[in-house]
């Protein structure tokens, strides 16, 4: 039994996002949120030949992200071989193949969404990674395949500062699964769906929109329903995506499709806590709506411990000259947050935690005197004086500066 076999359905996980879904993210969800599974930002599978150390950082992850599955892209089954290897040696649960990102840069070379005008190919790719996976489980090592010794070192410290342990990750085989769209310029799911199904991948991710349609018009959830349907009885799970906005929705479009998870993206960005109810779904699907979905409210105070705790951890892990890829986080948790445009403005603009911190404490006194709720959850503490909730909080940040990877 692999470990989505294990998982409690229906399984809600966290989307891949590139830029977004990185080690810090990720693990702020896990810590806050809880998804069934993670995925990595697709992570291009020449990176390793062409650009090792940015192979290790994309492919960075903590423990407590368990199960997590690496994303990897590309058009050459051989170089999925060899990444294959390395995925499996970083001690990943799964491996996931991107068969859906629409990006010109990724599908003008044939890769991501553009595999599926080319079924040969993605069927021969699924192979390969496969292959990689059963041989690395035989005893294959990454020396074999004359992978540069500097990346076979750099994966084996990578191992250790993560898991502490020296032991290198234990031999077995990973599921490979397969994270697509509906169709190129037209939906072909059926056709589509029935090529994927020949290579008997783990899982099928199928976000509701063609290549085409990028990101406009609304997800096709009619169209997840019909792979559903064809998938039955095949050993491949179908996780629905696109759209949803919370565990209501994801109610909801698991009752009327049949899907045996689903994934969350842009729902989840600024909003960790959004998986905090998955158990509550659960429990509401298995009793047919007898049990509620609770409304996740997060205080002002809970709200800001996060944003210090991210902070850090992203600091830690990318350092400061890299922290303006935290800024859109900055923005996305102020987001919704009533009266607070001028934080946000003022947060896009960090270089560092200390200057959050300081952002933080300044709006904490502005608002002191003139406290106004943000949102709902703005009421639980309405009568507590802001600051002292923010002193409360610069404990709090005390210990998120204490927390290694
Ligand atoms: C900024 C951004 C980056 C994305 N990067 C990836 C990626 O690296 N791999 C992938 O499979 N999908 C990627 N996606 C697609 C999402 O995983 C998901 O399929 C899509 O956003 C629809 O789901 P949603 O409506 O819940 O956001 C990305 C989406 C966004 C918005």
């Amino acid at each position: 039994m692999n470990f989505w076999q294990k998982i409690d359905k229906p399984v809600i996980g966290l989307s891949p996002m590139d830029g977004v879904t990185d080690a810090s993210f990720r693990f702020i969800t896990a810590r806050h949120g809880g998804p069934d599974v993670t995925f990595t930002e697709f992570v291009n599978v020449e990176t390793a030949f062409f650009a090792p150390h940015t192979l290790i950082r994309d492919l960075a992850y903590s423990e407590i992200e368990r199960p997590v599955v690496a994303q990897i892209y590309g058009h050459t089954p051989e170089l999925f071989y060899q990444v294959a290897h390395i995925v499996c040696e970083l001690g990943f649960d799964g491996l996931d193949i991107n068969m859906g990102c629409p990006a010109k840069k990724v599908a003008a070379k044939g890769s991501g969404a553009a595999l599926i005008l080319n079924p040969k190919l993605a069927r021969s790719i699924i192979r390969t990674a496969g292959q990689g996976i059963k041989h690395w489980r035989e005893g294959q090592t990454l020396c074999d395949l004359k992978i540069n010794p500097e990346l076979i070192e750099t994966i084996r410290i990578s191992n250790r500062l993560r898991s502490g342990l020296e032991i290198p990750p234990r031999r077995r085989l990973i599921p490979v699964s397969v994270k697509t769209r509906l169709g190129y310029d037209h939906i072909v799911v059926e056709e589509w769906i029935q090529t994927l199904l020949e290579e008997k991948p783990s899982v099928i991710s199928l976000h509701g929109r063609t290549l085409k349609q990028m990101y406009k018009g609304n997800a096709d959830w009619e169209a997840i329903a019909r792979a559903v349907k064809m998938a039955e009885n095949s050993g491949t799970l179908i996780l629905g995506n696109g759209d949803l906005q919370n565990m209501q929705d994801v109610y909801r479009r698991v009752r009327e499709t049949n899907v045996d998870g689903v994934l969350l993206g842009r729902s989840a960005q600024g909003n960790p806590w959004i998986f905090r109810t998955k158990e509550q779904v659960k429990q509401a699907l298995r009793s047919k709506g007898a049990v509620s979905i609770p409304h996740v409210s997060i205080s002002l105070e809970e709200r800001f411990r996060v944003i210090l705790e991210h902070s850090n951890h992203f600091e830690k892990q990318r350092g400061n000259p890299s922290f303006v890829g935290m800024r859109k986080h900055l923005a996305w948790y102020c987001r919704n947050s009533r009266g607070a445009a001028e934080l946000r403005s003022q947060m896009v603009r960090t270089n560092n935690v200390s200057e959050v911190v300081e952002r933080l404490r300044n709006y904490a006194a502005s608002v002191a005197s003139k406290f106004e709720p943000m949102d709902p959850t703005f009421h639980e503490h309405e009568h507590e004086p802001p600051f002292d909730k923010f002193m409360a909080l610069s404990k709090v940040e005390g210990r998120a500066r204490l927390l290694s990877l």
